[in-house]
């Protein structure tokens, strides 16, 4: 184990009807101006939004609605959320939807709060803000990134071509309720749980030691990660498995499995890029790209793939494991090359070459990678 520091900062209500039990009481300590934050819309046709409104108007809120956050939220998008959150004097952000509604609004609370550009201070100069983001709370309709219990945001610069994550303060209370998640389409649900497997894959494979907790709690992520995907695979209506995967997702990205740890993320680099250059959704990309990369490290952590292959997938050695992992992101249904993504722009070899030469390298993963290599396990995805 390496030596950590580690603390709770999210609240979190789980299960059918928290919010109409749970949120007029998780907003009485906050001011009267509430923004309601959300996305294209799914929130108005599936009920969600209505629920809400009624909440907040019978608490005695006074709501702001700040609508149009987009899959891959952008800077542009936050900057506009921070003028009006500084305008309308909002003294609490309540973020509705997936993990892109959540990170952008977890960077408008800090934008809201400072002058400076707060992209500059924390990719230019290096600086974390030094003031109090409004504080924000997350209604998941959407699960996955995990982003609801962390205090991390990806959000993507157009103008500079860069995904990347930013920081301001974790949410002070997430509601998760597995029924918000029931309109969410087929492919969404299963990019975002293979989100969460990602997120446990790639914090067991960061290179530490084996004799770690940590890792024994991520392999029982990825196994009921893995399992409930089947469930749902078989009845997608499954709200057990639903509910699962939803804490799964919580569990994975909350901060938990990386306790004393190194984490590897290099999939999630070379995606971000990606996105930040064809907009793919995240967790398909995560999809194409992962059995890839894990084909050139498979040698540099055989012991580490190798326990992955038992504990997961049930098969006893490390290519097996990784095998297993390619066939069943076939089985979900999810793309499994570069052309079956859906992107604004199309996904050449030129595309790819600017991916590899603007992505972090990560540098505690089983192998640092040269960005030849990075560009190489990008053309076998192609
Ligand atoms: O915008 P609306 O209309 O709500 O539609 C959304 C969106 O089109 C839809 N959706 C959400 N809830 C729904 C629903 N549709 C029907 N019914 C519902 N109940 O789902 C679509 C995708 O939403 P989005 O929030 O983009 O998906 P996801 O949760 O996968 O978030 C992806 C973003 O999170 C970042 C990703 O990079 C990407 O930008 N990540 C954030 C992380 C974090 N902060 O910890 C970690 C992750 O690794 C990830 O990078
Ligand atoms: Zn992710």
């Amino acid at each position: 184990m390496e030596n950590f520091i580690f603390e709770y900062a999210t609240k979190v209500y789980f299960g059918k009807d928290a919010a109409k039990e749970y949120l007029a009481k998780a907003l009485s300590t906050y001011g009267g101006n509430v923004m309601l934050a959300y996305g294209g819309g799914s929130i108005k046709k599936n009920g969600i939004y209505e629920e809400l409104i009624d909440i907040l108007k019978d608490a005695g809120k006074n709501v702001t609605e700040f609508s149009g956050i987009m899959p891959n939220p952008t800077y542009t998008k936050v900057q506009e959320g921070a003028a009006l959150a500084k305008k309308e004097k909002i003294d609490f952000i309540l973020a509705v939807g997936g993990g892109s509604v959540i990170d952008c609004c977890k960077i408008i609370a800090a934008q809201a709060m400072m002058d400076e550009d707060l992209w500059e201070m924390e990719m230019e100069r290096h600086q974390l803000p030094s003031v109090q983001p409004i504080p924000m709370g997350a209604i998941v309709t959407a699960s996955g990134t995990g982003a609801e219990m962390n205090g991390g945001a990806v959000i993507t610069n157009e103008e500079k071509k860069i995904k990347t994550g930013l920081f301001s303060a974790p949410p002070r209370f997430a509601i998760l309720d597995p029924e918000y998640t029931k309109s969410v389409p087929p492919m969404q649900v299963f990019s975002g749980a293979f989100d969460t497997l990602s997120h446990a894959m790639e914090t067991y494979f960061g290179r530490s030691d084996m004799d770690n907790v940590s890792d024994d709690v991520a392999l029982a992520i990825m196994r009921n990660t893995v399992v409930n995907m089947r469930r749902l695979l078989t009845d997608i209506n499954d709200m057990q498995a639903r509910g699962n995967l939803m804490w799964d997702s919580a569990m994975a990205e909350n901060g938990i499995l990386k306790v004393g740890r190194f984490t590897d993320f290099q999939v999630h680099q070379i995606e971000h890029q990606l996105g930040a250059f064809t907009d793919c959704n995240h967790g398909q990309g995560l999809a194409v790209i992962h059995p890839a990369y894990y084909r050139h490290i498979v040698k540099d952590a055989e012991e580490k793939f190798t326990r992955f292959a038992k504990i997961v997938f049930n098969v006893d050695n490390a290519k097996a494991g990784i095998d297993a992992l390619a066939d069943f992101i076939r089985e979900c249904g999810l793309p499994t090359k570069m052309g079956q993504l859906k992107s604004k722009v199309e996904i050449t070899s030129e595309v790819l070459r600017q991916v590899a030469d603007t992505c972090n390298i990560i540098k505690c993963n089983p192998r640092e990678l040269s960005r030849d290599e990075i560009y190489e396990i990008l053309m076998e995805c192609l």
